[in-house]
């Protein structure tokens, strides 16, 4: 008799406490996709911008900065207050997401010109507009590049990958950079120069 009350309190106990037991594993699991979910959310999202540092009075330039990281660059280099020329093949797409910084940062100085990096006469125009409007360059982050693009060529004849992502930036720092022998003298400090890069193997 006693074997089988001991039976039946086993029987009468044993779902309790799986049932408990697996209400506190989903609990666990809750909690631990919770934190997880913070950390790879944190980790996607990616750094966050920390410097106090103002740039009043800088200059910076930034290549496809219509969308992705270039325009996020363009925004944090507006919010602490730099002139940033937002250089950008379609001006269309260009100025939407200057209007877009201009309102979130209160930076009026964000302006839009154009730059095609797949042909060096475009790079050329870029550059002697930007020689003419700016006596200084601080700050240049070549930014702007292709990825998995079909099959196709440059105004120059290289595939598109190795022109625009590569073989612009040559140019593109050349004429900006080491301002141009014979020009009006351009007091240009050192410049800041970043290049954003992917390799397809
Ligand atoms: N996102 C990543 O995980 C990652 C990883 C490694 C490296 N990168 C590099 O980081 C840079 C930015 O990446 P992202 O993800 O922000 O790219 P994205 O969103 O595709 O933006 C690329 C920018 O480059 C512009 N662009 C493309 N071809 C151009 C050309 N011929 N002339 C001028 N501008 C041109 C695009 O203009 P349109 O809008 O007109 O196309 C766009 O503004 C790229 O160089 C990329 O290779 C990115």
């Amino acid at each position: 008799m006693q074997e089988q009350e001991g039976v039946y309190f086993r029987l009468e106990s044993r779902p309790q406490s799986a049932h408990l037991r697996s209400k506190h594993c989903i609990l666990f699991l809750r909690v631990l996709c919770l934190t997880d979910k913070l950390k790879i959310r944190k980790f996607i999202a990616g750094g966050v911008c920390r410097t106090n540092v103002q740039l009043t009075g800088k200059v910076a330039v930034v290549t496809g900065s219509n969308t992705g990281i270039g325009k996020e660059t363009a925004r944090e280099l507006a919010r602490k207050g730099a002139r940033i020329y937002m250089a950008c093949r379609d001006t269309q797409k260009g100025e939407s997401a200057a209007s877009e910084i201009r309102a979130d940062t209160k930076n009026s100085q964000v302006l839009v010109r154009k730059l095609d990096l797949s042909d060096t006469k475009s790079i050329r125009a870029f550059a002697e507009g930007f020689l003419a409007e700016e006596k200084q360059l601080h700050i240049l982050i070549n930014n702007a590049g292709v990825f998995m693009c079909p099959y196709s060529k440059t105004a120059d004849g290289f595939e598109t990958h190795l022109g625009v992502n590569h073989l612009a930036s040559w140019p593109t720092c050349f004429l900006l950079m080491s301002w141009p022998r014979g020009s009006k003298a351009l007091a240009s400090p050192p410049t800041q120069y970043t290049q954003a890069s992917s390799t397809l193997k």
